[in-house]
């Protein structure tokens, strides 16, 4: 059995949600732990894991979300938190990818969010993406566990946040010809390691270009399994572990 922790199953990326679990359930996919990332997708997200018994919650408000977002939203994710599978606060972070012109901003709403998780002792799930150093930087003036979800990182930057107690999230992006991900992960041990495909993104090869959706963690799982030689069934088994180290699932 094995879990999707990152993924954003929302109406406007999927018709048929129902489909989607039947898909994940054939591929071994039993739980799966679905984000939101502004106002609306945080009410699908709450919604869905109401209706699914095997869809856990996360919410908050993504970087990309910085110039849109009102201070109610950040209210709305501190007053749902104790609805029944709220796991996590995420997905949260900074990305500078696009811009760096509003960093401030981008640093003020990831340090709200973060003191939300303090306050309320919940893991967080980190967008980090051309911005490692503010994103260490920050993390460290609080007192919180979680993932660096979509890790793709240097083997340096990956031990930095493995010290601080964060485990990394690996998805299709290690499956990529062109990506250095599996030199690095090679390396760093399964224990630190959680798998998540982030659908409707980052379909792992073969598929790539396609829409994802948490059914692939079946590939990404195979091909970790190939990369680390050890079975799928051990991989099931240490990867669920760590997740329970961090998620109260
Ligand atoms: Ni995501």
């Amino acid at each position: 059995m094995f879990t999707d922790t990152h993924c954003h199953l929302y109406k406007e990326y999927y018709e048929d949600i129902d489909k989607i679990i039947t898909n994940a359930k054939e591929c071994h996919v039993n739980r799966m732990l679905n984000n939101g990332c502004n106002i609306t997708s945080n009410q699908e997200v709450l919604d869905l894991a109401k209706k699914y018994n095997n869809i856990y919650a996360a919410l908050g408000i993504h970087p990309e979300s910085v110039d849109t977002y009102k201070e109610e939203d950040l209210l709305f994710i501190s007053d749902h938190l104790n609805e029944g599978k709220v796991i996590g606060i995420g997905e949260i972070g900074l990305d500078y990818h696009y811009t760096k012109a509003n960093k401030e901003q981008q640093i003020k709403l990831f340090e709200s969010q973060l003191r939300i998780a303090e306050d309320y002792n919940l893991p967080v799930i980190i967008h980090s993406r051309d911005a490692t150093i503010d994103t260490i930087n920050t993390l460290k003036k609080f007192h919180v566990k979680g993932v660096i979800h979509s890790f793709s990182g240097s083997k340096e930057t990956a031990l930095i946040y493995i010290k601080m107690g964060f485990l990394l999230g690996i998805n299709g992006v290690i499956t990529f010809k062109n990506s250095k991900l599996k030199e690095t992960i090679k390396d760093i041990p399964l224990e630190h390691i959680i798998l998540e495909t982030d659908s409707p993104y980052l379909t792992p090869e073969p598929y790539r270009g396609k829409r994802n959706e948490p059914a692939r963690i079946l590939d990404i799982a195979k091909f970790i399994s190939d990369l680390k030689g050890i079975s799928l069934e051990d991989l099931a088994t240490i990867t669920n572990n760590n997740i329970k180290r961090i998620f109260d699932i």
